[in-house]
């Protein structure tokens, strides 16, 4: 009788792949997620078939990084090759997501470029998404994903692939994202440092505002969002609430790195029981009106599910 039910086609799991590596690498804030290499990636996202899972968000880390973050939508940019590799192997068995920002590019780790005075150049920026964007559906992106918060990134990046005949790609905007310490972990994943102490409060949200979440995510609708995101998770359930109740896309929510690493660390103290906790959370999620939750949880409890 219970109202909300968890399965695993509620889940998508971020994964992370690596260039330049020639094992997978354990990333010690987040226990038993890896930078993977191309070859691990695939093993991986076959043994979350085998839960259950068919969707992923996958995030590139690069060898090298520059000012302008190009190798985001170099053809041979790791995200890409990634791209390819997956879609030549399991074809439409899987529903490829690709996190479309320039922070685990760019040499300062922002998520945009800059200008003369070092700050964010929001227009020049969001030209740039419109290229991501077009090399990752080229690659084999089903879902571009941009992350950036920069203004009109969703308009731009819509006209982009629709001008290079990409009319079939969808946008899953990150609408309603903070300016968040939960996403900690995620920074020594990707091995992104901000430059000069800095900080995304100038382009992410400010979390002590609860209206401006259904704002944002009704701004990239009218640009032609598909599916809008609120991250993180459990501290905005108000907000993913506000925006399931108003708006007639898809809504997910990101249950981010720093959630994660929090129940993995409690759990590994035997001082909560981690994969109870998880699922109390996630259901938690759902129940709050998102319709899919991106969770580095996504194998494990799919797993925990079929039993
Ligand atoms: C930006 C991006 C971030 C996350 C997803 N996409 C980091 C940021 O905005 O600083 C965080 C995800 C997580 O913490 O799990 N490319």
């Amino acid at each position: 009788m219970a109202e909300t039910v968890l399965t695993s086609a509620d889940l998508v799991a971020p994964l992370f792949v690596a260039e330049g590596l020639s094992a997978p690498h354990p990333i010690s804030s987040l226990p038993g997620q890896f930078q993977h290499t191309v070859d691990s990636l695939l093993n991986e996202v076959g043994l979350h078939l085998t839960n259950g899972v068919n969707a992923f968000m996958l995030f590139g880390v690069p060898l090298t990084k520059d000012d302008q973050g190009s190798g985001a939508w170099d053809p041979n940019g790791i995200t890409q090759v990634a791209l390819r590799e997956l879609k030549a192997h399991f074809g439409h068995d899987v529903v490829l997501m690709a996190d479309l920002c320039l922070d685990e590019y760019t040499s300062h780790g922002h998520c945009g470029v800059l200008t003369a005075q070092g700050t964010v150049d929001n227009d020049a920026t969001i030209a740039l998404y419109a290229q991501v964007a077009i090399a990752q559906a080229q690659a084999g992106a089903n879902v571009v994903a941009p992350s950036g918060m920069m203004d009109g990134q969703v308009l731009a990046i819509r006209q982009g692939l629709d001008s290079a005949g990409f009319d079939d790609t969808a946008i899953l905007a990150y609408s309603a994202k903070y300016a968040s310490a939960f996403y900690g972990p995620f920074r020594e994943a990707v091995q992104v440092k901000i430059a000069d102490g800095g900080d995304r409060r100038a382009y992410q949200q400010d979390y002590r505002n609860r209206r401006e979440g259904l704002r944002e995510a009704l701004a990239d609708i009218e640009q032609g969002a598909d599916m809008v995101m609120v991250k993180p998770a459990m501290s905005y359930l108000d907000v993913l609430s506000d925006i399931a109740a108003n708006v007639d896309v898809p809504v997910s929510a990101y249950h981010v790195s720093g959630e994660y690493a929090m129940i993995k660390a409690a759990g590994e103290r035997g001082w909560i029981d981690a994969p109870r906790v998880a699922l109390e959370q996630l259901t938690s999620v759902k129940r709050a009106g998102a319709n899919f939750i991106l969770t580095y949880f996504a194998n494990e409890i799919a797993e925990g599910l079929k039993r």
